[in-house]
């Protein structure tokens, strides 16, 4: 199929690159000249784990090629919009600015026999109201979250786990051209659901806002654990045997960021007031509030770990992204304890694998090294708030000759406690001691 692609950001590079693998032709579509240039270079402008590859494979095979150029879509008939939406300035809801330029810039070059295929997160009612204008020039619209988590953006792309098409009611057209795009995901198996416009919305918006349930409920626990002396991590394994609930989503720590589930359950609240339905999701708020509490309680802990006061101290922060194997610090609990034990007056050495570019960027303040044993050096304090396998694998004993003080805060409760605890270590965890 001849695929265009509006939106070269996260989303819209790998979709558009991994579609092209699957033997589509493909245009990627951005009005970012750099990005662009560099995409057609095959070198993505943020790291994802099988990114570099597949870009390379794929224009080299000729089947991708990316412009800033809207008209190039005209070529196509298969029209992917993959922009952001990110939180307004001013308030929690979507900004949808970026959805609706790319629709502009599409409608010129579309006409009967094309599909537009909405793939950015939106409010439910965004489609139905898109598709007003798509309609008017003879083309369809159709409605087709994505799932994908960063780390594993590829396979997520290749081998969904399931596949939404949001459609107006009888619109077999565009199903039929949304099971072409997708016949290898649908030649494994994948399960398919055909919906309308505002359920496919919702099933993303939703499914979003269940993980964040999820995380946020056992970092409630853990706030009760810290008040009682119980362990959150044997709870999680405990509650998480049973099938109904399971341990994945279960590991609490200092929360959950990311480009995704805080802006997004945000705007789902936002949107839910709108439509005068604020009190069924209400709850969010709390999420929301719980998640926050977390990055806190680190603060906290390392202040009365330093004994009151952070100032004039050393603290070592590994990690800045929001998780690991991502170089995306938006909204990172990671960069969050960083910044404000600095702005508490610590000394704040912070380290990262891929981070440390995007981190300086936002936070020229904070002082960052590549090499974690230079963070460790002196330290009085150590906090890993990243779970970057490199941290996660650390020797407690080589560790503990380079700091000043061995206490270390485990804000991801992902190391082995008594091997730490065994090589002098103080550990604190998240809901846990
Ligand atoms: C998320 C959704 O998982 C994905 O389906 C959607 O398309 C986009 O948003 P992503 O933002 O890449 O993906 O990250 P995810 O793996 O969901 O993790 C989000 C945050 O939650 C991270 O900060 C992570 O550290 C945190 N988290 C996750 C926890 O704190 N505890 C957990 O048990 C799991």
């Amino acid at each position: 199929m001849r695929i265009s692609v509006t939106g070269c950001g996260y989303l819209g590079a790998v979709h558009a690159s991994a579609m092209a693998q699957l033997g589509h032709d493909v245009v990627g579509i951005d009005v970012d000249a750099a990005k662009i240039d560099r995409l057609a270079a095959g070198e993505p402008p943020f790291f994802e784990p099988g990114l570099p590859d597949l870009l390379t494979e794929s224009t080299a095979s000729g089947r991708l090629r990316f412009t800033t150029d809207a008209a190039a879509a005209a070529n196509a008939t298969v029209h992917f919009v993959a922009v952001g939406t990110p939180q307004t300035a001013d308030g929690n809801a979507a900004d949808l600015r970026y959805v609706d330029a790319a629709i502009d810039g599409l409608l010129p070059h579309i006409g009967p026999g094309h599909t537009v295929v909405g793939k950015s997160t939106v409010p439910v009612g965004t489609a139905a109201r898109l598709a007003e204008r798509v309609k008017a020039t003879g083309a369809r619209l159709a409605w087709n979250p994505e799932f994908l988590r960063e780390g594993f953006a590829v396979d997520d792309t290749v081998e969904p786990d399931r596949l939404v098409y949001g459609v107006e009611a009888g619109d077999d057209s565009s199903v039929a051209v949304l099971d072409e795009v997708y016949e290898h995901a649908l030649g494994l198996g994948t399960p398919r659901i055909v919906t309308d416009f505002a359920t496919a919305e919702l099933v993303k918006v939703s499914a979003n806002a269940f993980l964040a349930t999820k995380i946020s409920f056992i970092n409630a626990m853990a706030e009760i654990a810290e008040a009682t002396g119980a362990d959150v991590t044997q709870l999680a394994d405990a509650i998480g045997h049973d099938a109904r609930i399971g341990r994945r989503f279960l590991n609490a720590g200092v929360g959950f960021g990311g480009g995704c589930l805080p802006k997004d359950i945000r705007a789902f609240t936002a949107r839910a007031d709108e439509l005068g339905r604020g009190d069924a999701v209400a709850f969010l708020k709390e999420v929301d509030a719980i998640n926050l509490r977390r990055r806190k309680r680190v603060v906290d802990l390392a202040t009365a770990e330093l004994g009151g006061s952070v100032v004039g101290r050393k603290v070592a922060v590994l990690g800045v992204t929001f998780k690991p194997n991502s170089d995306d610090v938006r909204d990172s609990p990671a960069l969050d304890v960083a910044v404000s034990l600095k702005g508490l007056g610590a000394n704040v050495v912070a380290t990262d694998p891929k981070g440390i570019e995007n981190a300086r960027s936002r936070h020229p303040q904070l002082d960052y090294v590549d090499d974690v044993n230079e963070a460790l050096r002196g330290a009085d304090l150590v906090i890993l708030v990243t779970e970057w396998a490199e941290y996660r694998q650390l020797d407690p004993a080589a560790a503990r000759t380079l700091v000043a003080m061995p206490t270390i805060i485990d804000g991801r409760n992902t190391l082995d406690r008594d091997a730490w605890v065994g090589a002098g270590w103080r550990y604190r965890g998240m809901g846990r001691d």
